[in-house]
């Protein structure tokens, strides 16, 4: 028995092939584009989401024997992002993603709307999917009038698989349609945002079954006998299901263009006022919350380009050793805050340059101002009462040993360093379809990861960061108040 997951992320398509017990295989990697067509707008052709797939798909076939033992699919997607399509199933126009900032006036508007915060548990982001409609009724209402069904990224690959319309649990609750605690869409949300029940696919649990695979597909693909296709996930709930963090206290922390910190829950304990998001796990009876920050190695990239310089260059030059936070201070709002300000109009500073100020200390204050950023998410996860005493660092931003100390150090916790090998939203996939495919309980294939260092905090600069992070926290006000 082998099974696929496939991760569809914002710069490409990866589908991992494994084993039955979740062993990687094979991958196959496709890459796609954004368009810009506006500032602040960020849009993807679906067409090129099912070529990358298709693709990947036949390399796999082509390559792989044990591709035709094929039994179950599981797709992870980028999150919130709206793929419009008529009562025939095609797509109206581009999709609209997450990142996509456009729907901020409407994002406002629906987030002050009476129970819309207490039915799906968040604030209604800019880069959530009740917005972007709201947008498409306001700017585009012939679009807005064919839509027979939204359909996330993710959902949208399951209906190219099945035929069906069918979403997952913790894709669902990035709308602002679903009544999260619930795992229903809410008539009251969909209201509020001019949409309907009808218009909504279907909703499974992650990891159960959400149909077959199609059989012209099959019979392309070379396959015999039924492939099962998971509910699948939106890609954070697919990574924590990579690493095995299902239960309460397990999580990541995630250095990527964005940063992530999340943690699993046993209960729904929405906390919308922290700008905490509060989404369904992609296993049932299961939650997640985690603090998104929209420039964590964003920042390094960027001082990376203005310096000339490869961010490992950078952050090479500061050695191994962990420093005393220097008197530099940088606020690594570069594209405004998620998490905690919802502030989509901050902007980046510096405060603190002299003369003397160096390359090595703006790279520093950049490793700082991002792990204070952290900080941030981890006191208002805190505050909900997530009991976090270790966390697994993934994502790019971890080739720095320097900056995990920082980040370990900043957070008062050890983070421990996956070794080599599958562990990614990809893996999180196929690991959902081994489940909805043969029953297995999650629980008995989310396993967490070899580990191979632990990066502890470092005890005697704690009260120093400390300090740093409380002059971190009084920058805020002070810069909002003059920009
Ligand atoms: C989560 C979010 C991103 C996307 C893209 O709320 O917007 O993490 O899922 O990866």
């Amino acid at each position: 028995m082998t099974f696929l997951g496939i991760d569809l992320g914002t710069s490409g398509l990866r589908a991992l092939l494994v084993d039955g017990d979740g062993t990687p295989i094979a991958s196959s990697e496709r890459a796609y584009d954004v368009a810009h067509p506006h500032k602040g707008w960020s849009e993807q052709n679906p067409a090129d989401w099912i070529a990358a797939l298709e693709d990947a798909a036949a390399e796999l076939a082509a390559t792989q024997p044990r591709f035709s033992d094929l039994k179950g699919i599981g797709v992870a997607g980028h999150m919130h992002g709206a793929t419009l399509l008529d009562e025939a199933g095609n797509v109206l126009r581009p999709c609209i993603l997450w990142n996509d900032t456009r729907s901020h006036a409407q994002a406002a508007r629906l987030d002050a709307t009476a129970q819309v915060r207490a039915l799906s548990g968040n604030i209604v982001f800019p880069g959530f999917t009740a917005p972007k409609l709201e947008w498409v009724r306001a700017h585009e209402p012939e679009v807005f009038g064919k839509t027979a069904r939204v359909l996330l990224p993710a959902a949208y690959l399951n209906h190219y698989l099945t035929g069906d319309y069918v979403a997952d649990m913790s894709d669902s609750a990035g709308t602002s349609w679903l009544d999260v605690g619930a795992r229903d869409w809410s008539e009251a949300l969909l209201d509020a945002g001019h949409m309907r029940r009808d218009q909504m696919p279907r909703l499974v649990e992650g990891s159960q079954a959400a149909g077959t695979l199609r059989p012209e597909l099959a019979a392309k693909w070379g396959l015999s006998g039924t492939v099962t296709i998971a509910g699948g996930a939106g890609d954070n709930a697919a990574a924590a299901c990579g690493i095995g963090a299902l239960r309460e206290g397990q999580g990541f922390v995630s250095l990527g263009t964005s940063g992530v910190l999340l943690s699993a829950r046993d209960g729904y304990r929405p906390a919308p006022e922290t700008a905490l998001h509060t989404f369904c796990h992609a296993i049932p009876e299961r939650w997640y919350q985690m603090g998104v920050i929209l420039s964590a190695t964003d920042s390094l990239n960027w001082l990376s380009r203005i310096t000339g310089h490869k961010p490992a260059v950078l952050t090479s030059g500061l050695g191994d050793t962990l420093q005393a936070p220097g008197s530099l201070l940088f606020l690594p709002y570069l594209s405004g805050e998620r998490t905690p300000h919802n502030d989509a109009d901050i902007r980046g500073s510096f405060i603190g340059l002299t003369a003397g100020t160096t390359r090595d200390d703006l790279t520093r204050a950049v490793l700082e101002g991002v792990a204070f950023a952290l900080r941030d998410c981890f006191e208002a996860l805190k505050g909900t009462g997530a009991g976090i005493q270790q966390l697994t660092a993934i994502g790019g931003g971890t080739a720095s040993r320097y900056w995990l100390k920082v980040i370990a150090t900043v957070l008062g916790v050890p983070l421990a360093l996956p070794g080599g090998g599958e562990f990614g939203a990809a893996l999180g996939a196929a690991r959902l379809a081994v489940s909805a495919a043969t029953g297995a309980k999650p629980e008995s294939i989310m396993s967490t990861p070899q580990i191979r260092d632990i990066i502890e905090p470092d005890a005697g600069s704690g009260s120093a960061f400390d300090e740093a992070y409380g002059t971190f926290r009084a920058a805020y006000p002070a810069i909002k108040s003059i920009a």
